[in-house]
């Protein structure tokens, strides 16, 4: 046994090829990959794909001891450590300078965007699998604060609710560590960053729900709404691109670009449950009706964009 292993338990299937079924494993020394292909490095931090015990691996590595870079990573690893939901890359191991996921083959959602925009049924599953992932992460008093279509996954490829994989909780904010290491140190992109967080405000689950509105314009219209975001953050212009996707998005579109955090879905599961009834609305297919467990309240308020009447989608 390697000492202090086995602190959760997890079971997924990640893929065709790949079934773990293991344990998040804290390793004291150093571990030797095989196959190391290096992929990015940035603030200090080396990515590499490898093979690690057999398995694909995507791995990143501390390279500098700076302090804060060393703060940051150790919160990554402690929060990505807590999660475990199929929607969320699982961490494999840790040791005190790298940590060790599995590799999803298929690329991120911008890979994907490049290639053109998504239609309406596969915008509307990526959001839909992305959202029952932030149901959780909420849910574990997690909030990603950087969501964006580089920080998500597509398992094989295909944009679809059930490959959508988080990954990249190095700007998170998790409520059961109280350490905030994020004190105007880094910053999120300006395209999917809530204006709260942009003026240095801790976000809460509701920056989130701007950037996956962001994400989900981004999805259909192949850009973000503001090409200069940076002047929209600041009050500067209004300069939006017009809405995309057919009009029964748009009132959810629209309330998750708020500018004010009370103008949007009062949580991801209430952005779920519209997001089910644009569907409905559009004649897609149900996939699967998050079920009570993803419900924000039990009574239906979470069915109510804010400034609507209750159970109305209509602008
Ligand atoms: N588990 C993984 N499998 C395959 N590719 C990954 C994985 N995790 C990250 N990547 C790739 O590496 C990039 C950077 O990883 P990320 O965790 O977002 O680090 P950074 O802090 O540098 O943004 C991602 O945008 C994606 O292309
Ligand atoms: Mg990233």
């Amino acid at each position: 046994m390697i000492p202090g292993q086995s602190i959760r338990t997890i079971l997924l299937t990640f893929g065709k090829h790949l079934t773990y079924s293991g344990t998040v494993q804290e390793l004291t020394i150093f571990q030797e990959l095989e196959s190391r292909t290096p992929l990015a490095e940035r603030a200090g931090v080396l990515s590499e794909s490898a093979q690690w015990r057999g398995l694909p691996v995507f791995v990143k590595t501390l390279m500098v001891d700076d302090p804060d870079a060393q703060a940051r990573f150790h919160h990554e690893g402690r929060v990505a450590a807590s999660l475990n939901h199929p929607g969320i890359v699982p961490l494999l191991a840790v040791s005190p300078r790298q940590l060790i996921f599995p590799f999803v083959e298929g690329g991120t959602l911008r890979e994907r965007l490049e290639c053109g925009v998504l239609d309406v049924q596969e915008a509307t599953e990526v959001v839909m699998g992305l959202l029952h992932a932030v149901v959780y992460l909420h849910r574990q008093g997690v909030t990603h604060q950087d969501l964006k279509p580089e920080n998500v996954l597509l398992q094989s490829g295909r944009a679809g609710q059930d490959t959508v994989r988080i990954i990249d909780f190095g700007m998170s904010h998790a409520r059961h560590m109280p350490l905030d290491i994020h004190s105007g140190t880094r910053m999120g992109t300006p395209h999917f960053m809530a204006p709260e967080q942009f003026y240095g405000m801790r976000g809460d689950i509701r920056s989130d729900l701007y950037s996956v509105g962001v994400l989900l314009f981004d999805c259909l219209a192949g850009g973000p709404p503001y090409a200069d975001a940076l002047g929209w953050l600041a009050g500067i212009h209004t300069d939006r691109a017009e809405l995309p996707g057919p009009a029964a998005l748009h009132p959810l579109l629209r309330s998750a670009l708020s500018r004010d955090p009370a103008q949007r879905p009062h949580s991801a599961g209430a952005m779920l449950r519209l997001l089910c009834l644009a569907r409905q609305e559009l004649g897609l297919s149900d996939l699967e009706n998050p079920g009570p467990a993803d419900r924000a309240t039990p009574d239906g308020e979470d069915l109510v964009l804010p400034g609507t009447a209750k159970g109305s989608s209509k602008p």
